[in-house]
């Protein structure tokens, strides 16, 4: 793979950290050993993606490895080794499906098909108006839920079919639901109810319910 796959064609002629960024950036680097600097690289990517609507540009990459005084391509290899960076732009809604095992024999085809059907688009591209991207990734961490798609910070967990279509939906109308569960379970907790500790998992239901039940009176007024 050359670096013309790897990176966005398009590419801002600057980058800068914002000033707030700045004052993190110090608070960061400052967490690290004199001479380990460059443990930083880390949070300093993910600033300068969020800073850069979701993507990280050439610029920043090259300002991170002199802010921390690394070569540029060993920033690069980092960026480019975790799919948590962008280094091309995505969607508004950036959609990283897990198709490792778990998710896989708890449906995640399924998941895919209906993402395709829906907007058109496979693993590593976007739909024409910008919307959403889409891109197959390794375990999230959430295999108990599964199958799961991460929604730019959030989990959609439990899907099949129709309520990846749900979820594609509410997106659509910017009206997002709420995160975790699309079955309402607590947690990782049996689709049967709790087996273990039930008072305090009872209270937890009863606190996301509420929660739930006020994010939909506030979707409603709006
Ligand atoms: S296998 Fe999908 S979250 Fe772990």
């Amino acid at each position: 793979m050359s670096i013309h796959d790897l990176v966005a064609d398009d590419q801002p002629e600057n980058f800068s950290f914002s000033a707030e960024n700045e004052d993190k950036i110090v608070k960061i680097i400052a967490k690290y050993p004199e001479g380990r600097q460059a443990s930083a690289v880390m949070p300093l990517l993910d600033l300068a993606q969020r800073q850069h609507d979701n993507w990280i540009p050439m610029k920043a990459i090259e300002l991170i490895a002199e802010r921390l005084g690394m070569a540029k391509i060993r920033v690069l290899e980092v960026a480019s080794f975790y799919t948590m960076y962008n280094l091309k732009p995505v969607g508004k809604y950036f959609l990283q499906l897990c198709g490792t095992t778990p998710c896989m024999l708890r449906g995640s085809d399924d998941v895919t098909r209906c993402i395709k059907d829906k907007l058109g688009i496979s693993s590593g591209e976007m739909t024409s108006d910008g919307k959403f991207s889409l891109l197959e990734v390794e375990c999230l961490g959430a295999c108990v839920n599964a199958p799961i798609i991460q929604v730019n910070d959030d989990f959609y967990e439990d899907l099949d079919y129709d309520s990846t279509e749900t979820l594609i939906d509410a997106l659509s109308k910017d009206a997002p639901p709420p995160i975790g569960s699309v079955k309402m379970r607590s947690g990782s907790q049996a689709e049967t109810g709790p087996t273990s500790l039930e008072k305090m998992a009872a209270k937890s239901q009863k606190k996301k319910s509420e929660k739930t039940a006020g994010t939909a009176a506030e979707q409603g007024r709006s």
